[in-house]
């Protein structure tokens, strides 16, 4: 027997700027054509951000002879699937799109999500950038480096860690979103400052009015603050093993809501119902004093956040958490709010506790 040690180490600089800001998407040509990441850009993009942004994103890009190629798919979840993913490589093909070339994804999470794992797949990997234009890719899919497309039943089931090699993201893009996904992404705004940042919590509280408006300051501050503080967790636990579960704050039972609901619930929006349920529990064991319970569940209130009763059977939605369990050993591991601003992994919470905290906050949530 002979053996032959293969030697390989890899140790890379993955570090990359999200810049934010009104009017970002009319400066991406021209930062680009002055700080390239690549010879030429694949615009990537969905029916309805083609039609607002990507369009003219394009343009600009094929004025300074930076365009490689153009590809739209179907807005939607749908479009995160291996067909639309196969569609896209071979598009990407078809318009001569090279190892020197970059995928840019211009729209949503689906989009970026999209874009992420055909830049990372195609010719075993192109760079990638992102210009994101739903609040919710803007704080959350932008940074960390997490692609997928779904495997039928299984959300995000196939993917990889592709970085990308920079992020735009225009605040006053957010001025088209319709209002159910804008507040599907203040739900993960509300949820960065509840489990990291009491002074970003104080800020909220102090510029709900503005930030609903989507007023630049606010807009841009708020951006940047949960890509900053989303980063902070990343950075400690790239590969995802321990610190970055408490952004799943809210996630365990707002996953099994938006599993079982035929309300059309929003993610964020069951994130923040989850979120409630975890308060509540924080606050019958004592882990959460009685004002900052009221603290953390006004700031959902400033937001019009879970605001109204859902009239779901609880025993459905504790099951409906077993995927999770499953994925854990059979243990039910939970994030808990221990102050404003502050959460605690646990694995050992009672589950009548639980069960009356779910009941209660679903029967009375605001
Ligand atoms: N990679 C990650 O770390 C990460 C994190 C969170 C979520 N995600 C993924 O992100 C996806 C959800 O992202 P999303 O909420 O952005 O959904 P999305 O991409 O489907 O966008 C929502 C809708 O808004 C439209 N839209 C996008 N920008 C617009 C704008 N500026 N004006 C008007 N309409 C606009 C889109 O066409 C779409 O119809 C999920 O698949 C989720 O798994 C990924
Ligand atoms: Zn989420």
């Amino acid at each position: 027997m002979e053996e032959v040690r293969v030697c390989l180490r890899r140790e890379e600089d993955l570090s990359y700027d999200i810049r934010v800001g009104p009017g970002q998407l009319d400066r991406v040509a021209d930062d680009l054509a002055a700080r390239p990441v690549a010879a030429r850009y694949l615009v990537l993009t969905d029916a309805t951000v083609g039609e607002l942004y990507a369009g003219e994103l394009r343009r600009q890009l094929v004025e300074r002879g930076l365009c490689a190629g153009y590809v739209e798919v179907r807005p939607g979840e749908e479009s995160k699937s291996l067909a639309v993913l196969e569609r896209v490589l071979s598009q990407m093909l078809a318009q001569r799109v090279d190892r020197g070339d970059c995928l840019l994804a211009v729209g949503g999470g689906v989009v970026g999500d999209l874009g992420g794992f055909a830049a990372g797949c195609y010719m075993r990997g192109i760079p990638f950038a992102q210009v994101p234009t739903t609040l919710l890719s803007q704080v959350d899919s932008s940074v960390g480096g997490k692609t997928a497309v779904n495997l039928p039943g299984a959300k995000n089931a196939c993917g990889l860690f592709h970085q990308p090699a920079r992020v735009y993201a225009d605040v006053r893009a957010l001025a088209t979103l319709p209002e159910f996904e804008l507040r599907s992404g203040l739900a993960e705004v509300v949820k960065y400052a509840l489990i990291a940042d009491e002074g970003f919590a104080a800020y909220l509280e102090e510029n709900a009015r503005s930030l609903l408006a989507l007023e630049d300051e606010a807009a841009t501050r708020t951006v940047a603050a949960c890509c900053s503080l989303k980063a902070g967790v990343v950075e400690r636990d790239e590969r995802e093993s321990g610190p970055r579960m408490i952004l799943n704050y809210g996630h365990t039972i707002g996953h099994a809501l938006e599993d079982i609901s035929s309300y059309g619930l929003s993610h964020g929006e069951a994130v923040a119902y989850g979120m409630r349920c975890m308060s509540r529990l924080a606050g019958m064991t004592g882990m959460l004093s009685p004002s900052d319970q009221a603290r953390h569940d006004r700031l959902l209130n400033a937001f019009g956040l879970a605001t109204r009763p859902l009239d779901l059977d609880v025993d459905r939605v504790l099951a409906a958490t077993a995927t999770d369990k499953k994925a854990r050993g059979g243990v039910l591991r939970l994030v808990v709010p221990t102050a404003l601003g502050r959460v605690e992994v646990r694995d050992d919470v009672d589950r009548h506790l639980l069960r009356r905290a779910v009941a209660e906050t679903l029967a009375d949530p605001a």
